[in-house]
């Protein structure tokens, strides 16, 4: 059992007590347009709305040691010479009282050594493009101290990709100017680009450096060993080529007990392409727009304010939805973590993390659409604006593109389409802005295809070709056609790659074959449920009566053709050949299928649903959660594809892959299994997890996408955390069913399924702009649905509270009753 730190839930922090974790520990600075990811020690990149083209700052993902690249304080004791980095890297000396805390959009690193303490603050004020470091240096020492304080940060040449590609061209570009001992990094300003970066200081500057080898003391010197720390002086070098970076030399005298505080301020600017040059045409850059922006966050009292803005404002978002109940692990995710996670895949869909590097993945349309679901109660208005987004990248045909670039909103060429899930995904993102908002005029809204102007169609329209998308393509067993993939983008069945160094997501098909996914299935019987309930709003009955008819013809396909006896199958593979059956040797059940078909209703009727839970249960439960597949695929199966390619236990082979388990959890509850399904949703928790921490690797407080599964070599151990569509649907697992408090189209459902050992919990959730508090009861050792309902005192009939008026706080009270 080891932690290597704790949850401060009080001040909503995860508080880090050792600098060596397992792995780097992150979390995220800014949302609006100015990002960055910060580790435990400072590590790190910035970058300015798109983490490929856009990048200020480098990171070096397969550097030993990891997480190299960040942002950078060293201090040196002018009397002897010793130096050291207060946030442990780069220098990585022992330090004495290390922590750090990371917060709702900022962190604080702390350490002592030899007396002197030294905290910095960072975080990316509200409405700016930039970001601060503040840093308060004490002396605890019986004497005087003379100190030289250090900072550093290394400039990216803008696009991240390039950057890492291009040396025969980019070691000759790099450009600063320093003004005021303010570096400017001008990288391409003299051509095409209109945008800079900048870093100033808040102190007189005794000196400063641009040029990263002068820093360093020459190309064989680390970050833990800079020859201008090491001898106390800066160079006032100026970069021409090479790699930029910036730095910059304090003097600072404390007497004992005192405490000063410096602050950096790192920013992106910006000018109109006609008035880039002050004087016009000099080549140096007008700055007059960043001026007063620099000179403000200066002042230690603006960042004050502007800590407290943010600190407002992620109050506000995490209060839309509270709860206490007998979990300590459930409140603490819920009010805090897991929410907070949704809101960093709402910025950062999948694109920089430790495990993204920022060059490679745009926004999903599947992904997006998905992590929808756990953000729309917070900022529903962005929502709406992102489905819209989404929407305008889907083509006339019905289908997606799979991903699109967040820059420009168009879809990526690069990876295509085809996936034929995607489509059907924006329907249930649609449904649940709509349930959440009440805003039925979304549906009307004109919206492009492609993004081909005069294209649009109301995305009522929209909705409409997705689901058709898939009933003309229909295979036959009449189960969905599966493209190039389903949900498991592992599962390509019909790429057929033998040949190494092709992606099985972008590698031309074969033709001619008839794969087809009981996933999608699945999919599409809960998809046209919500799309008729739609259809219903909109008052055309007649769409809604053929959404619901074509569901009942894809519940009798997969009556015949996708129940394998104790689970639902997979899928039928290019040859018609059944995947995910006993009859197969290796990846005889699926999670995928089991999930998502009773999601959509299936098997709830005669028993099958729960069956199939109960073999999820025998077949894939382990004390880390559950794992995709079993037996995971020990050999290549190309007519499998990107599944088969990892080793057992990993990824999608047999991995737990946290995205599928709430799926379980979701469908727990809807055929009353309370213990099993909290169960399930507890394995994977990641605050539960913690006292696990040096098995599961990844941080305590957030998703990883991935636990490695029973048949791994390192069982427990996570992976690829933050940027998962985990996050959402552990969000609406724990929220929607398992509390029950899930927004309807007519109102607010109060359809808890707890745990039998619980007596009840409280929430307070706001719903289309009033106030629900909500006091569930139920007695212990039952398990049972709720059997009353008062609003404001008044009983109800059912289990639906209907909209109060925007303002209005409504008093809720549900008794559970055993069954
Ligand atoms: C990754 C992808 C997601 C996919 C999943 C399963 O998480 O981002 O789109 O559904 O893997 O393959
Ligand atoms: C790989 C991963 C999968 C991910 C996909 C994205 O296939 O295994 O999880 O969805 O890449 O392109």
């Amino acid at each position: 059992m080891t932690r290597f730190g704790h949850f401060d839930d009080e001040a909503r922090e995860y508080v880090i007590s050792r600098p060596n974790t397992p792995l780097p520990w992150i979390n995220y600075l800014g949302s609006e347009e100015y990002f960055g990811i910060i580790s435990n020690t400072a590590g790190g990149y910035s970058f300015y709305r798109d983490a490929r083209l856009r990048r200020l700052t480098r990171y070096r993902y397969h550097n030993a040691p990891t997480d190299t690249g960040g942002r950078y304080l060293y201090l040196r004791d002018r009397a002897t010479g010793d130096y050291w980095s207060p946030s442990w890297a780069p220098i990585r000396t022992d330090l004495d009282d290390y922590r750090c805390r990371h917060g709702l959009g900022y962190t604080v690193i702390g350490s002592r050594r030899d007396g002197i303490e030294a905290e910095t603050l960072y975080f990316v004020p509200l409405g700016e493009t930039l970001e601060i470091w503040r840093a308060g240096i004490t002396n605890h020492r019986e004497e005087d101290a003379a100190l030289s304080l250090f900072s550093l940060v290394e400039f990216c040449l803008w696009d991240a990709w390039d950057d890492q590609t291009n040396y025969q061209r980019n070691l000759s570009t790099g450009e600063v100017e320093v003004v005021d001992g303010v570096v400017y990094h001008t990288t391409e300003y003299r051509e095409r680009r209109n945008h800079f970066a900048y870093f100033a200081c808040s102190e007189e500057v005794a000196g400063f450096d641009t040029q990263r080898e002068t820093f360093l003391g020459g190309p064989y010197r680390g970050w833990d060993r800079p020859v201008v720390v090491e001898r106390g002086r800066s160079d006032d070098s100026i970069a021409h080529g090479w790699a930029p970076i910036g730095s910059h030399q304090v003097e600072l005298t404390l007497a004992p007990g005192e405490t000063r505080e410096v602050v950096f301020v790192l920013g992106y600017g910006e000018n109109p392409p006609d008035s880039k040059f002050d004087p016009p045409g000099s080549g140096t850059i007008d700055k007059r727009r960043v001026a007063p922006v620099i000179e403000k966050y200066l002042r230690t009292n603006e960042v004050d304010d502007a800590l407290g803005r943010l600190r407002e404002h992620w109050s506000e978002l995490l209060g839309r939805v509270r709860v206490s109940t007998p979990s300590e692990h459930t409140d603490r995710m819920v009010n805090v973590w897991n929410a907070y996670q949704c809101m960093v895949t709402f910025n950062l869909a999948r694109s920089a993390s430790y495990f993204d590097t920022g060059v490679g993945r745009g926004m999903g349309f599947r992904d997006s659409s998905q992590d929808l679901l756990g953000f729309v109660h917070m900022v529903p208005e962005r929502a709406r604006g992102r489905i819209l987004d989404l929407a305008a990248t889907q083509l006339s045909t019905g289908g997606a593109y799979h991903q699109y670039q967040p820059l420009t909103k168009r879809g990526n060429d690069a990876i295509g389409s085809g996936f034929n899930d995607d489509p059907l995904w924006l329907i249930l993102a649609v449904a649940a802005y709509v349930k959440e908002t009440g805003d039925r005029g979304i549906l009307d809204e004109p919206v492009p295809y492609d993004n081909e102007q005069g294209s649009e169609t109301p995305l009522y329209e929209h909705l409409r070709r997705a689901l058709g998308y898939t009933l003309d393509r229909l295979g036959p067993h009449g189960l969905p056609l599966i493209g190039r993939a389903d949900w498991n983008d592992c599962l390509n069945l019909n790429a057929f790659l033998e040949d190494p160094g092709e992606s099985f997501q972008t590698a031309p098909q074969r033709e001619g074959g008839v794969a087809e996914s009981a996933f999608i299935a699945g999919q599409f019987a809960l998809a046209a449920e919500e799309l008729a309930r739609l259809a219903d709003l909109h008052g055309i009955p007649d769409d809604a009566e053929d959404d619901r008819a074509q569901r009942v013809r894809m519940i009798e396909a997969m009556r015949y053709h996708g129940w394998d006896g104790d689970w639902f199958r997979r899928a039928y593979d290019f040859f018609g050949d059944v995947v995910g059956s006993a009859e197969n040797d290796e990846g005889q059940i699926w999670i995928e299928p089991q999930g998502m078909c009773v999601m959509g209703g299936i098997g709830l009727d005669d028993g099958r649903a729960g069956i199939a839970l109960a073999s999820v249960e025998q077949r894939l439960a382990t004390p880390h959660g559950l794992v995709l597949l079993d037996p995971a695929f020990s050999r290549y199966h190309v007519e499998l594809g990107e599944i088969s390619s990892y080793p057992p236990g990993y990824k999608e082979n047999g991995g737990v892959f946290s995205h599928t388990n709430p799926w379980i959890a979701i469908a727990e509850t809807m055929v009353g299994n309370a213990d099993r399904a909290f169960e399930t949703y507890l394995r994977i928790n990641p605050s539960a997890r913690e006292e696990l921490s040096d098995v599961h690797r990844c941080e305590p407080y957030v998703y990883a996408q991935m636990i490695a599964g029973k048949a791994a070599a390192k069982p427990g151990e996570a992976k690829n955390s933050w940027l998962t569509g985990s996050a959402a649907w552990n969000f609406v697992a724990i929220t929607q069913w398992i509390l029950g408090i899930r927004p309807e189209h007519d109102g607010l459902r109060i359809d808890p399924c707890l745990p039998s050992e619980w007596e009840g919990f409280e929430a307070v959730r706001s719903f289309r702009g009033a106030t629900y508090r909500i006091d569930v009861r139920k007695p212990a050792g039952v398990t049972g649905r709720v059997s009353s309902l008062t609003v404001d005192g008044e009983e109800m009939d059912g289990n639906i509270v209907s909209p109060a008026p925007a303002g209005a706080v409504v008093a809720v009270e549900a008794s559970v009753s055993g069954p």
